[in-house]
């Protein structure tokens, strides 16, 4: 069974005159880890925002289709109830720290405080999920005098520290420098690894290459193109829909015709076989 699913879904933003997903259909597996990827205004944030129920619950507007979780309506559901399911990570990790907290220990325990959940269990997953985020050097430190990573893997943590089924992840990495990103990702990959279903948000095709199972591909509000990661991402339609392919992709590309190789790397390690077979055939 579908673990999410979006049926000829439509949405309008109340101040907009243009629908920002157009009757969109889409059917999410449990323990698949979804990339999508589009063009700025794509409509990448708002289907992300539909699935959390954040349309309609806290935006008005037009919602047409359906939605379901685990086969039944989400309007059906209780916001709170879908929370505890379905977290998600914001693009800007300071819409979500608290500011309510002086220590990184107890901005990662407030949700779970919130549930009435008792101390000691409360202790024990937050201590937990700070070794698996590495997070022990920063654990008494104020969550507002933090670095960017920093904020952004506390965040993170305070979304996994719930327990949620599926984990919504919104361009994490866009404001993050290479060894942040890096952080990011093997996170995300423990995530998979625990069986998560993770749908994320990224324009940093090199690691999507690497971690993603599938790719969804939205234009205009519409989702354009869907697959396994190797065949969407070395795939040249891709670019013709405003996204973009691995740096290898692209020059694996154009090698095709002239280099009489018939595989696209879309990662490192696939270029290096593919580049080193190249070399080979030259030189015979
Ligand atoms: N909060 C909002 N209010 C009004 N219009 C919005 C809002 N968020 C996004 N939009 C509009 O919806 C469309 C899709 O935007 P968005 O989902 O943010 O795209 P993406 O995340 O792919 O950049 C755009 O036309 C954008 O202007
Ligand atoms: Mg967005």
């Amino acid at each position: 069974m579908n673990l999410l699913s979006m049926r000829n879904v439509s949405y309008r933003y109340p101040i907009n005159n243009w629908t920002s997903l157009k009757q969109v259909t889409l059917n999410i597996e449990a323990g698949v880890f979804y990339a999508v990827i589009g063009a700025n205004g794509a409509g990448k944030t708002t289907l992300c925002s539909v699935f959390r129920g954040f349309i309609p619950h806290f935006y008005n507007g037009e919602l047409e289709g359906e939605v379901q979780l685990y086969g039944k309506n989400l309007l059906q559901y209780e916001l709170g109830d879908i929370a505890s399911r379905i977290g998600y990570l914001f693009q800007n990790p300071f819409t979500q720290i608290s500011g309510a907290k002086e220590t990184v220990f107890e901005e990662i325990a407030y949700g779970l405080e919130n549930l009435g959940m008792e101390p000691t269990e409360i202790r024990k997953k937050v201590e937990d999920v700070i070794a698996l985020l590495k997070l022990e050097k920063i654990a008494e430190s104020n969550p507002t005098e933090l670095s960017g990573g920093q904020k952004q893997r506390v965040a993170f943590a305070s979304v996994i520290v719930m327990d949620p089924e599926v984990i919504i992840i919104d361009e994490p990495t866009s404001q993050l420098d290479p060894q942040g990103t890096e952080e990011i990702f093997r996170i995300i990959d423990l995530m998979k690894q625990r069986g998560k279903t993770i749908i994320l948000v990224e324009h940093k095709m090199e690691w999507i290459a690497e971690y993603a199972d599938q790719i969804i591909v939205m234009e205009d509000g519409q989702v354009v193109m869907q697959g396994d990661t190797q065949s969407i991402l070395s795939n040249p339609e891709v670019m013709e829909h405003g996204g973009s392919l691995p740096q290898y992709a692209e020059v694996g590309l154009r090698l095709l015709g002239e280099g009489g190789t018939n595989q696209v790397p879309i990662t490192r390690k696939q270029a290096e076989h593919v580049f080193s077979q190249l070399k080979k055939g030259g030189t015979e």
